[in-house]
């Protein structure tokens, strides 16, 4: 790949161990008792994800996809984007169209995981020679600090990730945002949308399973990880829609009473029968709430484009 490819870390070596043994400590000692849903993603966890893009009932990676598809190139002439950034760019094919379209010189892509960045960046160095590619191994919910790149800037975080973050967090995310950016540069957003609840609730819990084992796979990463002794056949999985939120939560139900030895932590968890673990929480948006919390960060909202079906939107955003 020669010098056109530059790998960059943030994070100590030791840094995401860290944060898992704080943040499992934190979140199994708390109530409700919760995990983050960052730590679903080992190499199993990662490839279940994929496979959940291509459910028939998890229409928002599609809907995302036809949306780039089709407003790529008002993108591309919109932003005049000379470097893309992509938070959270993990492997995938949104990359592929929108680096198509902005033809940028430089790419950053920012991801947690070294291996992701490596794996994806071997393909795109290739199939465009005239690009160069910077990526960062950081976390995007703590102080990122990017290398220099060519204005303008588009920011691009993709898949309705944002979702994930709790409105809090998601707060502190957005106003760290300015700080990464120069006037004239673009942020370009993805979010799932309020819909009704059958479809929201059959797109996070799939007639095949492959969900349920996404989920169950966070209790084999805490048992590999920190040599802990869950039994995922003891717990279910649970996907429901928090109305008054508008989230979907991500639960595991312990079946029985039962308790559980996280060895690393030195840590001796108990939960009821029927009891939750909290995994995930993914908020489906509006295009009022977005336009808000956007602006409250210091940007204003340019364009929102759905897709055909109205269920997924992609924003276009400018410092203001
Ligand atoms: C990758 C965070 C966008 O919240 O829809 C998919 C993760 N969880 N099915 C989402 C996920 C369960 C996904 N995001």
């Amino acid at each position: 790949m020669g010098d056109r490819f530059s790998i960059e870390a943030l994070l100590p070596e030791d840094y995401l161990d860290h944060q898992l043994r704080s943040d499992v400590r934190a979140g199994l000692t708390g109530r409700p008792k919760s995990v983050q849903p960052k730590w679903f993603y080992d190499a199993a966890g990662s490839r279940l994800f994929e496979r959940i893009t291509r459910l028939p009932e998890y229409y928002p990676t599609r809907a995302e996809r036809e949306i780039l598809t089709a407003r790529s190139g008002e993108i591309a002439a919109a932003t005049g984007a000379a470097s893309l950034i992509e938070l959270g760019s993990g492997s995938s094919e949104k990359t592929r169209i929108l680096l198509e379209a902005l033809e940028p010189d430089v790419y950053i892509p920012v991801d947690v995981s070294r291996t992701a960045l490596e794996d994806a960046a071997a393909g795109l160095v290739r199939a465009h020679p005239d690009l160069t590619v910077h990526a960062v191994v950081g976390d995007f919910q703590h102080e990122l600090k990017l290398p220099r790149s060519p204005g303008p800037r588009l920011l691009a975080f993709l898949g309705g990730t944002i979702g994930n973050l709790t409105p809090g967090r998601r707060e502190r995310f957005l106003a760290g945002l300015p700080g990464l950016l120069e006037p004239g540069d673009s942020l370009l957003v993805g979010t799932d949308l309020v819909k009704d609840e059958r479809t929201l609730v059959a797109a996070y819990d799939d007639a095949q399973g492959v969900t349920a084992a996404f989920n169950k796979n966070m209790l084999r990463v805490l048992n590999r990880r920190l040599g802990a002794d869950f039994d995922p056949e003891r717990f279910s999985h649970v996907a429901r829609w928090d109305a008054r939120r508008e989230w979907i939560e991500m639960r595991l139900r312990s079946d029985g009473a039962q308790s559980v030895r996280i060895a690393s932590l030195d840590l001796e968890v108990r939960f009821d029968d029927g009891e939750d673990l909290l995994t995930e929480t993914s908020t489906k948006f509006r295009r009022e709430g977005v336009a808000a919390e956007l602006e409250r960060a210091g940007f204003a909202l340019r364009r929102w484009w759905t897709d055909e079906a109205g269920r997924f939107a992609v924003s276009l955003a400018e410092l203001s």
